[in-house]
Parts: C-alpha cells; sequence; structure tokens
C-alpha cells in the first residue's frame, strides 16, 4: 500500500489521548488517514529560527509521522504575513482593495516553497501519495517535479478561487497557474470556485476543458474538481454528547437566564463579516424594540494573524462597534453583545451550540465554514436551533435549509433573527433534518476517501 505525504503550512500533530479535542476536525481526518497508510505530515513549525540550515525535525506521535522546519524572520515576514496573508488571502477572498503586491513578497514566498521542497523531496519513495495543501502551497507542486519528483501530486484548496477579472490583478497570475497545472488532481471547495479557476484556465492560458473536469494544456493532463469538505462528524457528535459539553451548555444556559442566545464562532478575520453581523444585529434591535432583552448574541472570535495590519484594524474596528452597540442598547441587566477573544476546545464549543437558538454566521466569502456544520451536527433533534447562514459561504451550497442571506444587507439579517426567533418548532425540525443529513453523510472521512480516490487516479 502506498503511503500518504501530506504537505501543509500548518501541521497539527496528534496529541497524548489525555488532551484528545485540542486538534481541529481537519486535523483529526488527515491524522486517520495518515496513520491507514504509514503517512508523513510535514510543514512549517511556526516557529523561528536565526539561520535555516536544513534542520527536519521528525516526530512520531500515535502512528503519525510528522517532519517540521522552522522559518527565518524574513521568511516568515515575506512568506506567511506577506505574500500568503497580504496578497493572495484578501485576492482569493475578493477582496483587491486590501491585497498587497509588493516583490519581496513574492520573492520570499517563491524562497519558501523551494525549501519546502527542497527538504520534503528526499522523504519521498517512489509509490508515494503526495498532497499539497492550501493557498501557502500552490507552486509547491512545480517545484517537486524540477526536483524529479514523479509521484501522483494533488492539491486542495481551502479558500475560494476568484473570478477571473479580480485574480488578474495579480502580477505574475499566469506564472502561478501554470505551476498549479503541474498537479495531477486539483481540488477545490465547491462548483463555484472551480468554475472561477477553469475559466481563468480557458480564457487566459488557452487551455482546454473537457465535461469532466480534464483540463490539457501544453501536453499535460491534469483533473479539477470540487470536494467539499465536512467535519468530523462521529468525532463532534461525541464530543457534544460528553461531560464538558454539557457543562459548557449549562454555564450559558445559566448565565442568559432565559434569553435566546444567538451565536457567532469566527477567527477575527475580516473575511467573516462579523461588522456587517453587528450592525444587521443591532438593526434588529432598533427595529423590534419590545424583543430587545429577550436575546443575546455571543460572539466567540479568537485573535489570529496578529502581525498583519488588516489583522490589527479590524480588531479595533469590532471593539469599537460591539461597545457602541452595547453602549447604546445596554440595560443595568442585560447586555446586547458578549465579544469574546478567547478560543474554546471544540467540546466546549458543541454545548455553547446546543444552547444557542439562532447561529449567525455571515462571512462575505468563505471557502466552507465549518462552523456552520459543527452548529447543525450539535442540536438537540426535538428542539433544534435555526442557522442563518451568508449566501456566500460554501456551506451555502449543501445546507439549504439554512435561511439564507445576503451578509452586506443589514435589513435581510434583521429580518432573519426575526424569523428565526418566530420560527414553528415543526420547521425548525424539518429544515435542521435536511441539513443534518448533508453535515452527516458528507463528512471530513467522505471528503478524505474522495480526494485521495481521485489522487490514485480510481
Ligand atoms: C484558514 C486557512 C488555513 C489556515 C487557517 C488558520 O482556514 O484555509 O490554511 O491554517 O485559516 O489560519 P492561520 O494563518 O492561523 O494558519
Amino acid at each position: 500500500m502506498s503511503r500518504l505525504i501530506v504537505i501543509s503550512n500548518r501541521v497539527s500533530a496528534p496529541k497524548a489521548k489525555s488532551a484528545a479535542g485540542a486538534q481541529g476536525g481537519l486535523a483529526v481526518a488527515l491524522t486517520a488517514a495518515l496513520r491507514e497508510n504509514r503517512g508523513i505530515w510535514f510543514g512549517w513549525s511556526g516557529n523561528e529560527c536565526e539561520k535555516f540550515e536544513g534542520k527536519l525535525d521528525m516526530e512520531r506521535h500515535d502512528g503519525v509521522t510528522t517532519a517540521t522546519i522552522d522559518l527565518e524572520r524574513q521568511d516568515i515576514d515575506e512568506y506567511y504575513n506577506g505574500y500568503a496573508n497580504r496578497t493572495l488571502w484578501p485576492l482569493f477572498h475578493y477582496r483587491i482593495d486590501l491585497a498587497e503586491y509588493e516583490r519581496t513578497f513574492g520573492s520570499g514566498y517563491e524562497r519558501v516553497n523551494e525549501i519546502f521542497a527542497e527538504t520534503v523531496a528526499p522523504l519521498i519513495e517512489p509509490d508515494d501519495l503526495i498532497w499539497v495543501h492550501d493557498y501557502h502551497m500552490l507552486p509547491l507542486g512545480k517545484m517537486l517535479r524540477d526536483r524529479g519528483v514523479k509521484n501522483r501530486i494533488g492539491f486542495f484548496l481551502h479558500i475560494p478561487w476568484p473570478p477571473t477579472r479580480l485574480f488578474v490583478s495579480l502580477p505574475y497570475h499566469e506564472r502561478l497557474v501554470r505551476t498549479l497545472l503541474e498537479y495531477d488532481v486539483i481540488g477545490f471547495q465547491t462548483n463555484e470556485w472551480l468554475e472561477s479557476f477553469l475559466h481563468y484556465v480557458e480564457k487566459e492560458l488557452g487551455g482546454t476543458v473537457d465535461e469532466d473536469g480534464w483540463i490539457e494544456f501544453e501536453g499535460r493532463r491534469c483533473c479539477a474538481k470540487a470536494f467539499p469538505i465536512g467535519i468530523d462528524f462521529d468525532e463532534f457528535t461525541e464530543a457534544a454528547e460528553g461531560e464538558t459539553a454539557a457543562e459548557a451548555n449549562r454555564q450559558l444556559s445559566r448565565s442568559t437566564l432565559g434569553k435566546k442566545v444567538i451565536i457567532g464562532v469566527d477567527r477575527l478575520d475580516y473575511s467573516k463579516g462579523v461588522e456587517e453581523r453587528f450592525q444587521g444585529y443591532e438593526r434588529f434591535l432598533e427595529n423590534n424594540p419590545e424583543q430587545a432583552d429577550h436575546v443575546v448574541l455571543l460572539q466567540i472570535a479568537p485573535p489570529s494573524r496578529g502581525e498583519v495590519h488588516t489583522y490589527q484594524e479590524i480588531r479595533e474596528r469590532l471593539e469599537t462597534l460591539a461597545g457602541h452597540i452595547n453602549g447604546a442598547h445596554a440595560d443595568v441587566d442585560w447586555v446586547p453583545i458578549r465579544y469574546v477573544n478567547q478560543g474554546y476546545p471544540r467540546p466546549a464549543l458543541a454545548g455553547f451550540y446546543r444552547a444557542s437558538r439562532i447561529a449567525l454566521i455571515t462571512p462575505l466569502r468563505d471557502g466552507m465554514n465549518l462552523v456552520a456544520k459543527e452548529y447543525v451536527a450539535a442540536q438537540d433533534p426535538d428542539d433544534p436551533g435555526v442557522l442563518i447562514l451568508s449566501r456566500f459561504a460554501g456551506a451555502a451550497q449543501q445546507l439549504t435549509e439554512a435561511l439564507l442571506i445576503n451578509p452586506y444587507s443589514t435589513d435581510e439579517i434583521s429580518e432573519a433573527i426575526s424569523q428565526a426567533l418566530a420560527m414553528p418548532r415543526e420547521e425548525r425540525i424539518r429544515r435542521w433534518e435536511s441539513n443534518y443529513a448533508n453535515v452527516r453523510d458528507e463528512d471530513v472521512i467522505w471528503w478524505r476517501k474522495n480526494f485521495v480516490a481521485a489522487l490514485k487516479g480510481e
């Protein structure tokens, strides 16, 4: 059986049993695949070193080998903070107003990808399947090919692919896509992102695409397809039944004294539409003063990418906005928004989800959004809550019985909150059952098996 080599910017080593639950859902699923296939997970350690001299840190935990390297300060600034998070992330989330096109970022990105290729290539054996993840590593496949790697190599993009008219604002866009076409399989979260990519390949590069997603370009063939990612359904529902979840549920219910909780959970990122969400919620409070102190919005937003100025700015803006809304609407015994800048373990989140009548998930653009799926998975089947979801999240393609809204419209957010609060139990159950079947059936194991089968050419 061939081994699986997973390559991604972040590597999440499996923890000892006592810390189970600390890994994210994707990490759990990839770990399971790696364990079955005697695999290796390679990437950046997240740490900085004085001078990189090829040192590879190999560790074995619970049947999985991780191989990580440290990066120098300049590499972190130009590759991770720079090209990945100041150029590609905003551009791929349709925010060309925020995208920064600095030459040094582009060269740092290529340099670090060369370092990854140089370090991982000697670990690869002829039968290994190689699976590269996300926007940090777009050109890695080509760099491995340059080093003579002939294995099957797949790439999965976790974030959106932007429309051609936006994408062409990236200097050297053609060079970047040419490198991508060196993979055997290119996976996207949804058909929408896939179509944008294929449009670029046909219209800008002059490649040909057949109806099954096979691309032909300059004598090479590769396959592009949508593989929507799911949650680790069994692991998450088990966590939702556990004592940590029950205690978190009690804690939130006790402290909100019978009010209906509206929950949002997001990494603190401008793509998540949290400002627009707060404004929509304020519109709801203004339009429905009689309901105001029957609800509370709990927004959990752990800080992220704090070295990047756009993230510092969104953090400041949200603090100001939450303070403003609370100042304008709070009473002695009620505060409309609880804004929390810390992360919680997944079992606790499961308890918070179950205690919440509404999930308000309003990204302006999102590759998938697994919080929406976790919220659905955590509900009480006899009394489920209502999911309000941005139509611009990849998850909206599957969770079609959510209340789908335009996150830019304050009125639509406000009206969806009213509709969700008034929704009869039968309708809540009907909508939830449909979404739940999707979350259960198209889970992360299904995703991983589909991708690996395509990678094997099955
Ligand atoms: C998104 C990206 C991931 C990334 C995660 C957290 O989900 O698709 O590749 O790991 O955000 O961001 P960070 O910059 O902290 O790794």
